[in-house]
């Protein structure tokens, strides 16, 4: 996608410097920092700290980081238990994506297939950089599907704008390129269908308010970013056409892991009637589980980021404290939206309904032997 111009991914490998790089989420849309991961300890402290964020985007951080394991200054890419190793410290960087898991995996799995160092070294980043550009096409081809719900309902209303309600970010900052709930909107958008975004602002870390008005913005896409309670009083009010959200992890069953207060967007969507969609690479599946409240993990994050707020002040990125300075906080990062809340499945397969077998007849290379 563009900024200021230039086509620019949230992530990419620098050919001349020999660098993973990264564009540093946790400023925008402020300032515009890129910074180059040249470690593992780099990479961890990328993802853990949400330098990177966004399920797709982690899993393609975590491929390129095995490949950064391998060729960090200690050189010891040969040695099968070093890299099992650095694979585990990787993955436990952060626990409720599922990307992270399948994208380490990946890379770990080319990598052994190679005996020699250089071979390895080799393996690591073409499988690397062949999960970042399979996951920019598979948004790609979430857009091309999702489309198709979005001009139903813009035919419905005559033409008239369709407002679609999404939270936090499941842009193209959160994949490689389109994003996975803004796939479609941005392909309509760019078939002069007319649509509105309702931007969840997604506390603690306001990744709806900072980062998916950003690039909507660039995008030149009309939307409103609201506060996270909003969403309920705009739909009793006929306000809201859809729900297009994204996902952190989904069961085979269709149990949607995804940013806390998603579920009670499903919830006001269902007393509303209003369709819920969630957009998501097969990536993303978990075709190990299928109860996701008891099986999902569910990430803890640090009550300071509850308890403080950033934002620009006198032209710098400051931070504030709201509550107390004594007040205890909790920062549960996600939740779980069971499978009979949600409307469909975006895929880059096409879309299906949120069951067990739908998802598999979509997916029938997956099926449990
Ligand atoms: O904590 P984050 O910012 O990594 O959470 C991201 C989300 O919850 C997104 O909605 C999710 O990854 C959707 S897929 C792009």
């Amino acid at each position: 996608m563009k900024v200021e111009g230039k086509d620019m991914r949230p992530i990419w490998f620098d050919e001349v410097k020999k660098t993973v790089q990264v564009i540093d989420q946790r400023f925008l849309p402020h300032e515009f920092i890129i910074k180059d991961l040249n470690s593992v300890e780099d990479v961890i402290f990328a993802i853990k700290e949400m330098v990177v964020r966004g399920a797709p985007l982690i899993g393609a951080t975590g491929a390129l980081g095995v490949y950064v394991s391998l060729v960090q200054e200690n050189n010891r890419g040969a040695d099968n238990d070093y890299l099992e190793a650095e694979c585990h410290r990787l993955k436990d960087a952060r626990p409720t994506a599922m990307n992270l898991f399948w994208g380490v995996d990946r890379v770990r799995d080319a990598v052994l297939k190679e005996i020699d160092y250089n071979g390895r070294v080799r393996a690591g980043l073409s499988e690397a950089l062949e999960v970042v550009e399979e996951e920019a096409v598979n948004c790609r081809e979430i857009g091309r599907h999702g489309l198709s719900i979005i001009q139903d309902m813009s035919r419905k209303k005559g033409g008239e704008a369709v407002n679609i309600l999404t939270h936090c970010n499941a842009g193209w900052l959160a994949c490689v390129e389109y994003g996975t709930a803004t796939a479609p909107i941005y392909t309509a958008f760019d078939r002069n269908i007319d649509v509105h975004v309702w931007v969840d602002e997604t506390r603690p870390l306001n990744q709806g308010a900072r980062l998916t008005a950003w690039e909507l913005g660039k995008h030149g896409i009309n939307h409103t970013v609201i506060t996270d309670n909003a969403g309920g009083h705009l739909m009793q009010h006929g306000m809201v056409d859809l729900v297009m959200v994204g996902t952190d992890r989904t069961t085979r069953a269709g149990d949607v892991a995804n940013k806390i207060g998603t579920y009670l967007k499903a919830l006001a969507a269902r007393d509303n009637n209003i369709p819920f969609y969630v957009a998501l690479p097969s990536s993303t599946f978990d075709w190990s589980i299928t109860d996701g409240i008891k099986d999902i993990p569910i990430e803890d994050r640090d009550p300071d980021e509850i308890r403080h707020v950033q934002g620009l002040c006198h032209g710098k990125v400051q931070s504030v404290l709201v509550p107390p300075e004594t007040s205890p906080a909790a920062n549960p990062a996600f939740d779980v939206t069971p499978a009979r809340l949600v409307t469909g499945f975006i895929t880059e397969k096409g879309i299906c309904n949120a069951n067990e077998a739908d998802i598999m007849a979509l997916f029938p290379e997956k099926r449990m032997a």
